[in-house]
């Protein structure tokens, strides 16, 4: 039986496609997205289910190996994932882990970011760029991210009135300084797309953009746009990050629907992975440009 499976398999990807067995517990229809009246494809809320225990706006759990970091950015993390209302803007600690292993193995020259809100996610990307650049030959530039936010208040006065929101900018110019990693940033206010379109000449002429993380204006439209402002400079090879890809878990469906849209609306050809991420899974999807 095993080996019938075997030569059928082999047969249809000779066609260029490929067969892989669901498993039962992953298989089923697809959950219909909190609010939107979109479907999120895969699994997430059954094979993998947030942490139903958070209350909003606290701070997010420490995992231990980040607590006892002792170097400037990580305490600066720290300082900022225990602010309340760090949770739900902030990347989780876990998710920010990630990035920052991603970005040590990538090892971009230029990364481009949408969405700096707090800072998190930049610190963890910039402190990867500045490890990479440790053994470097002297005179090679330095890799930097540009970060793009237009610090706009939120619109909920539960969050807005939160001290992690007063002087928004000011206070994640000082946490970029006091990490250790502000020459690496370049902070860009204002509309995102905008922003990236008014940069795209620099970033070609310093060979183009190998990682985007999309993470700023989570509807359709907002993702749709952030992705196409930053495409014509993305590499090949280049890799696409999209931050809460589970709309019933995250509760918001644009990266979802770039993701599941994206040989549409781009230009390019993508591999395209969901990604589970702990502890609430609002996902991520990574897309590497193929061509
Ligand atoms: C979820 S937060 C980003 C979180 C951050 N990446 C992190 O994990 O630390 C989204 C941010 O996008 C910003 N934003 C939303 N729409 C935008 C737009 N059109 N242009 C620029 N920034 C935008 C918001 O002000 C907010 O700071």
């Amino acid at each position: 039986m095993a080996n019938v499976a075997r030569m059928l398999r082999r047969m249809v990807r000779t066609t260029g496609f490929d067969v892989v067995r669901v498993p039962a517990a992953r298989a089923g229809t697809p959950r219909s997205a909190a609010g939107t009246g979109e479907l999120s494809p895969g699994c997430a809320v059954d094979c993998f289910p947030g942490d139903a225990t958070f209350a909003p706006y606290n701070p997010w759990p420490i995992p231990p190996d980040l607590g006892s970091s002792t170097t400037p950015w990580a305490r600066v993390l720290l300082e900022l994932y225990r602010a309340r209302g760090s949770w739900p803007a902030c990347v989780s600690p876990e998710v920010g882990m990630f990035i920052h292993a991603f970005v040590r193995n990538l090892r971009p020259r230029i990364v481009v970011e949408t969405g700096t809100c707090h800072g998190a996610s930049t610190i963890w990307i910039a402190s990867a760029l500045i490890a990479n650049d440790a053994g470097a030959t002297a005179g090679s530039a330095a890799s930097v991210i540009h970060t793009f936010d237009d610090f706009s208040l939120p619109s909920n006065p539960a969050i807005s009135n939160l001290s992690l929101y007063t002087e928004r900018e000011r206070l994640v110019r000082e946490r970029f300084e006091s990490a250790g990693v502000a020459d690496r940033i370049r902070i860009h206010k204002g509309d995102s797309s905008t922003g990236i379109i008014a940069q795209r000449e620099a970033f070609d002429r310093a060979g183009g953009v190998q990682l985007a993380f999309i993470d700023g204006d989570h509807s359709p439209e907002g993702a749709r746009r952030d992705f196409l402002a930053v495409e014509p400079t993305l590499n090949i090879g280049g890799f696409i990050l999209l931050h809460d890809v589970w709309p019933a878990i995250c509760g918001c469906s644009g990266p979802r629907w770039l993701a599941d849209n994206i040989h549409s609306v781009g230009s390019g050809t993508y591999q395209v992975c969901d990604f589970y991420t702990a502890p609430l899974n609002y996902g991520l999807t990574i897309l590497r440009r193929l061509a």
